[in-house]
Order: C-alpha cells, then sequence, then structure tokens
C-alpha cells in the first residue's frame, strides 16, 4: 500500500467556553483516525486552533474586564492542556487571531473579489446604545412578532413555538447586555453571492465520496433545490475580528475567517518544521479531512468548498460529520451535573475510558450518540478490564524472569485467524465505524479468554512439570493480548505504550498485530487500569454541578425563579407551624468524614441549644461562622444522620455547593426571638 498524505481537522472550538465531554466526543473521533492513519504507515497531520473571534468573546472580555487577546489566551492554554489530558495530539494548535490567519484571509478576499463575487448591501439591525454595539440575534429577547402568538421573553430570531422573524421585528425588545431597549439601526454590509457557485456545489455536495449520503441528501433538500442566498460576512464595529482591507469600519464576520483557521495552523507547523506548504493545501495528491458536528454543515459543506474553489486551494476529500452527544438520555444539563467539562472528568476518571466508551459507540452515521453512565462503567470494567487487560494480567507474571517461548507454539490457529481479521479491523477505523471495530476486537478478546479458561495456567504454575507449558501457554496468551493492543492503539495509546513495555518491543505499526514475538522478555507486570467505581461517576457529576452553580446564581433576571417555581399556596395557620428563632453559632467544626457538612452547635439563648448539620461546607470556613446570628427552624423533628443527631435547620438561599448563602437578621436581634 503506498503512503498517503493526510490532512486532518476537527472544528475549531469556540475561545469562550471551556472543552467539555461533548465536545470530546470530536476530537476523540478525529484523534482515533489521526492515530489509525499514522500506525498504518501514512503521512497524517492532525491540525487544529482556537476559534477568537466574534460579539460573544468581545463582550465576555468587557465583562471580565480585561483585554480579548488576554482572554483568548489563557482559553487556548486550558484548552491544550484538556486535549492533552486525553491524549488527544495535535501537529499544531494554533488560533484564528493569528498574522497567518490574517495574511491568508486577505488572498481569500482578493481572490473572492477577484471572481466578482462580493456585493454590499445595507443591513438593518438592533444597536444598543449604552453598550455602543450591533446585536447579534441571541443578545436579544423580546415578544413574537408572529399574530397570535405573542411569546414573551424570545430570541431575536426565532421563538419557542418554532415562529421565525428579524430581530427589528421584535416586540419590545430588550438587549441582554445592558438591559436597555435597542435602537433600529442599518449599516452596511459585505455579502458573498453564493449562488454564483451553485453548480460547483451541487456537483461537489453530490457526486464522490465528499460527504455522508444522509448529508448530501440533506443538502439537496434544503439548500440546493433553490437558490442560494447571499451570504453576510461583515459586520460593523465595534467587533472583535480582521478590519477589511477595503472597506474600513467593518469586519470578518467570525465564520468567515474562522475555517481559514485551518490553514492558517497548517502555515504556523509548516513554518516550524519546514515543510512545504503548498504541498498540504495545494496538491492533489493530498488528502483534506475536516471531522465537525452536524451543527455546523451548512458552513463546512456550501460556503467553505465554496472559498477554497474560488481561492484555488485543495477541496476537502471529506466532510465526516458526526451527531452531538446526550447524557443518560437527555441532553447536557448544567442542574443535572451532566455538563461535564474534561478538566473535571480527568479530576476523577481516566480518559483511556472516555475513548474506549466513545470508540465503542462511534459509527459512519450522524445519529446522536448517548453517554449513558451505568453503561460507561459496565462496559469499561466488563471489555477493558475483564476482558483486555485480564489476559495480561493472568499470564506475564508467570513468564516475568522466563520470557516468551522461543518458537511460537501450537494455540490452535487463533493468532492467525485473529490477524486475518485486521483487514476488516482497519476497513471499519477507515470508514469511522470504530463501532464495529470494536465489536470486532472484543470478539477476538473473548476467544483469547476462552483459551486462557481452557488451559489454566495458574493451575500449572503449581506443577513444576509443567512449567515448560506454562510458559507455552503464556506466550500465547500475551501475543494474543499484544495483538489485541496494536488493534486497540489507535484508541487506547497508554496500554499500547505499557504492552510495548511490558513485552519489550514498542507498538509503532499496524503489522505488528500480523506476526507473534518470540523470545522476548517479559518485564515485572505493572498494574494497566482500574476499574471504573460508581463512585468516582458519581463525584465527577457532583462536581460538575457545584461548579455549574456561579453561572445559574441566582440574578435578577427570573432564572432562580425558573429553575425552582413557587411552592402550593398555604395558610397563615400553615406558616405559623414553623418556629422560625434567631440563633447564634457557638461552634462550628468540620465532619471530616462527610463532604459538605459542618457541625454547628447554636444558643437559642440562656442554655437553650441546637446540633445542626447543616451542608454548607462548600461555601463557609467554620472560623468564619462563630459568633454570627442565623435564622433557625427551631421546632423540626430531630433527624438521626450518620455523624449524630441534627436537631434543626439553619435558613439559607441558594443551589447549593459554593452557592449558598446564609440568613441574618439585622442588627439588634438577640438569639431566641421569634421570626414572624
Ligand atoms: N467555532 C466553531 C467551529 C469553527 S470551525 C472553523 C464551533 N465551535 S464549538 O466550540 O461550538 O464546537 C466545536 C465542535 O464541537 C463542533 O464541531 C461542534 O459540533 C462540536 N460539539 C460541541 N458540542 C457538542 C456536543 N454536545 N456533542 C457533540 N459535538 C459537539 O462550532
Amino acid at each position: 500500500m503506498s503512503e498517503r498524505r493526510i490532512l486532518v481537522t476537527a472544528a475549531l472550538p469556540y475561545a469562550n467556553g471551556h472543552i467539555h465531554l461533548g465536545h470530546l466526543v470530536e476530537y476523540l473521533q478525529t484523534d482515533i483516525w489521526v492515530r489509525f492513519q499514522k500506525l498504518r504507515g501514512h503521512r497524517c497531520i492532525y491540525i487544529c486552533a482556537d476559534d477568537t473571534h466574534g460579539t460573544a468573546i468581545m463582550i465576555r472580555a468587557r465583562d471580565d474586564g480585561r483585554s480579548e487577546e488576554e482572554l483568548i489566551a489563557e482559553m487556548q492554554q486550558h484548552h491544550i492542556a484538556d486535549f492533552a489530558g486525553f491524549d488527544i495530539e495535535f501537529e499544531n494548535y494554533g488560533s484564528t487571531n493569528s498574522p497567518a490567519n490574517r495574511e491568508l484571509c486577505h488572498e481569500f478576499w482578493q481572490q473572492l473579489r477577484a471572481a466578482d463575487l462580493v456585493v454590499e448591501r445595507d443591513v438593518t439591525q438592533l444597536f444598543d446604545v449604552e453598550a455602543g454595539t450591533f446585536l447579534a440575534d441571541r443578545f436579544v429577547r423580546g415578544t413574537c412578532p408572529h399574530p397570535g402568538c405573542g411569546l414573551t421573553d424570545q430570541y431575536g430570531d426565532s421563538c419557542d413555538n418554532g415562529h421565525t422573524y428579524s430581530p427589528a421585528d421584535l416586540i419590545d425588545p430588550v438587549s441582554t447586555l445592558s438591559g436597555s431597549k435597542p435602537e433600529v439601526r442599518s449599516a452596511p454590509h459585505l455579502f458573498i453571492q453564493l449562488e454564483q457557485l451553485h453548480p460547483f456545489l451541487e456537483a461537489w455536495t453530490q457526486s464522490g465520496d465528499h460527504l455522508q449520503r444522509e448529508v448530501a441528501n440533506y443538502l439537496k433538500g434544503h439548500f440546493l433545490h433553490e437558490p442560494l442566498r447571499d451570504w453576510d460576512i461583515s459586520r460593523p464595529a465595534p467587533y472583535f475580528g480582521f478590519e477589511i482591507p477595503d472597506s474600513p469600519g467593518n469586519y470578518w464576520y467570525v465564520w468567515f475567517d474562522a475555517p481559514i483557521g485551518y490553514i492558517a495552523s497548517t502555515r504556523e507547523w509548516c513554518e516550524r518544521e519546514g515543510e512545504n506548504f503548498d504541498e498540504w493545501w495545494r496538491n492533489e495528491a493530498t488528502e483534506i479531512h475536516h471531522f465537525i458536528g452536524k451543527d455546523i454543515t451548512y458552513f463546512h459543506t456550501l460556503f467553505w468548498p465554496g472559498m477554497l474553489k474560488v481561492a484555488g486551494f485543495n477541496l476537502p476529500t471529506k466532510v465526516h460529520i458526526h451527531g452531538f452527544l446526550t447524557v443518560n438520555g437527555a441532553k447536557m444539563s448544567k442542574t443535572k451535573g451532566t455538563f461535564v467539562r474534561a478538566a473535571t472528568y480527568l479530576e476523577h476518571l481516566d480518559p483511556s475510558y472516555l475513548r474506549y466508551y466513545y470508540a465503542a459507540k462511534l459509527t459512519p452515521r450522524v445519529d446522536d450518540l448517548d453517554l449513558n453512565l451505568e453503561e460507561f462503567a459496565a462496559k469499561v470494567n466488563s471489555d477493558l478490564v475483564g476482558k483486555v487487560v485480564n489476559l495480561a494480567s493472568r499470564s506475564a507474571k508467570f513468564v516475568a524472569g522466563l520470557g516468551l517461548s522461543q518458537v511460537y507454539p501450537d494455540d490452535g490457529g487463533l493468532f492467525a485467524a485473529a490477524a486475518q481479521e485486521g483487514e476488516q479491523i482497519a476497513a471499519a477505523y477507515e470508514n469511522c465505524d470504530y463501532n464495529q471495530a470494536m465489536r470486532r476486537i472484543m470478539a477476538l478478546a473473548d476467544r483469547a479468554n476462552a483459551y486462557v479458561e481452557q488451559h489454566e495456567p495458574w493451575k500449572l504454575k503449581k506443577d513444576p512439570e509443567q512449567h515448560a507449558r506454562l510458559q507455552d501457554v503464556c506466550s500465547v496468551v500475551l501475543n494474543l493480548f499484544r495483538q489485541l493492543a496494536v488493534y486497540l492503539a489507535p484508541v487506547l495509546p497508554r496500554l499500547a505504550e505499557q504492552t510495548g513495555e511490558l513485552l519489550g518491543a514498542p507498538i509503532e505499526h499496524w503489522a505488528e498485530s500480523q506476526s507473534p514475538l518470540c523470545g522476548n522478555e517479559v518485564a515485572k507486570f505493572k498494574h494497566m487500569m482500574q476499574r471504573v467505581e460508581k463512585e468516582q461517576v458519581q463525584a465527577m457529576i457532583e462536581e460538575s454541578r457545584e461548579e455549574a452553580a456561579p453561572a445559574m446564581a441566582p440574578s435578577d433576571s427570573g432564572d432562580a425563579l425558573a429553575a425552582e417555581p413557587l411552592a402550593e399556596e398555604i395558610t397563615i395557620d400553615d406558616f405559623a407551624k414553623v418556629d422560625l428563632r434567631v440563633a447564634r453559632v457557638k461552634s462550628a467544626e468540620e465532619v471530616p468524614e462527610a463532604r459538605k457538612l459542618i457541625k454547628l452547635c447554636l444558643s437559642l439563648g440562656g442554655t437553650e441549644e441546637r446540633t445542626v448539620f447543616a451542608g454548607i461546607k462548600a461555601a463557609y470556613q467554620p472560623e468564619q461562622l462563630v459568633g454570627r446570628l442565623v435564622i433557625c427552624v427551631a421546632n423540626l423533628a430531630p433527624r438521626k444522620m450518620k455523624f449524630g443527631v441534627s436537631e434543626g435547620m439553619v435558613v439559607a438561599a441558594g443551589g447549593g455547593g459554593k452557592e449558598v448563602y446564609l440568613l441574618s437578621p439585622d442588627e439588634g436581634a438577640v438569639p431566641g426571638e421569634r421570626v414572624h
């Protein structure tokens, strides 16, 4: 097979947010594909960057009171660390706010102008006078203007009932930036007349293998069956981005310069590594593969090929599109704690688990993918720990010091049969059908485990006369294990490395799955992978919920009320049953065994005291509490807890975790007084 030259990209993550488990579907899917190509001996590079421009970043920097450059530099460090933590390896991780990108944007622009594709037209938008900026649709809320709808508090472009409209038509619009009423203003924008590229885009999307069939059909049914609309690619100042050279005061819209970032990041790599840039982006022999999520299909399958065509760069060989992540069957949720950041996951769990779980779920289709947390633990434990690593842990110790047999023993054809499956497994990887690849690999693991059960090395160990046989059996098992480690190497690079160390032969090429090792020394077996414990998953969810709390911190926007609707009506007599008293904190101490609890001793005046276990450890230090007044529910039935009896409650607001706010009376109140 001749060596292919392949350039692979994943979408450039926005620089205004952290990497989460949803993003990782894509960056892992891509990393596995790149590692697979490298293992097959191809020249393959993985290029990415942060997507740094646009209104959202400008606003966030403004809110933080710092420059956009500071914000994006910090975020890039987080992103790089998160990806490294998941063993995602890029040849280059750049930024769209780079000199290389600015230069390339100019180059694209010249070509688009030369092809006479750019026109200018006035656009009416809402303008926030206080914030001094035009408002993107998601920064405006108001009432749906659709006759008979009247839904309030809706976005600038569409309402929850599915009506779409122009933000200028929204009734009672309010800017979410300043809370003020925006004005309707008009400004000139630059458009690309995409319709002129219609015949090319029709041919490119509908022929060859550039897109999954379902994507090609979707484009045909939704866009290509009618004239393509002009694409608005400029934004008036203020805007964080690149100013358009021949249109001062106007900036390229973020989606214009973002995909050009793929090329700019490649150029940085070429300059650093002394590679020939044109070989990668202006040579038909190079394959270009983009991996993206379904939400950004339009940009990558219509605008982007159009831009590349006009500017004279390689067209994508294929755009691979995946679905969205759900967790436990639902959208990721901050309140449920299922919106998990990459960094939070890594505090609790091994990255190999997620790499394997996603691989087992990914197919070449655009379907959404569910992370079911129970299945996640069960699958990792049964497949990786129970079937794969177990092979090594049950055999290596018997041959450490002895080494593998000099001649590969008769294994009844097991190794050869598994070697033959290699091409089918490779075809599944190539086709992004990792689900199929994992199923085939686990079927081979089952056969290897059956061999272990049948030959019972632990029994052979007990009989000195059987030690030669023991060496043979373990040599078979370790070779079958290593063969699996080669097949799994794109998904589990750490396991491949550990296997290389165990048998003194690094795994560097797919061909290593085709012939067994003989006579190698076997190192002392080191633990390769732990089981996933339910508590670890639970702790990750718990922490994600707590992290999300500040983002959902009560504001006057009504979010807090919406998160917890008002309770059923009660009478004044019902209320009178609750005996609320002013109390002074006499002592406060952490309960070391409990993650959340502080033990409080409250004085109600005189000798009347209450012991209360309060879930406020994340929000308060015990020493901050001693001496202060709080409000206590004094007639609550005592409750037996693991650490003692709790004799009441202290009253607090907030969503939990760090967001807990104890209530206190104004000055003058004394312990024991009733709160009415
Ligand atoms: N900045 C743009 C991409 C520009 S590419 C020139 C963007 N950024 S993003 O941070 O929102 O998303 C990056 C990638 O992650 C996208 O391909 C997106 O589809 C993917 N995902 C983001 N959330 C996801 C899930 N919940 N599930 C699966 N993929 C998700 O879009």
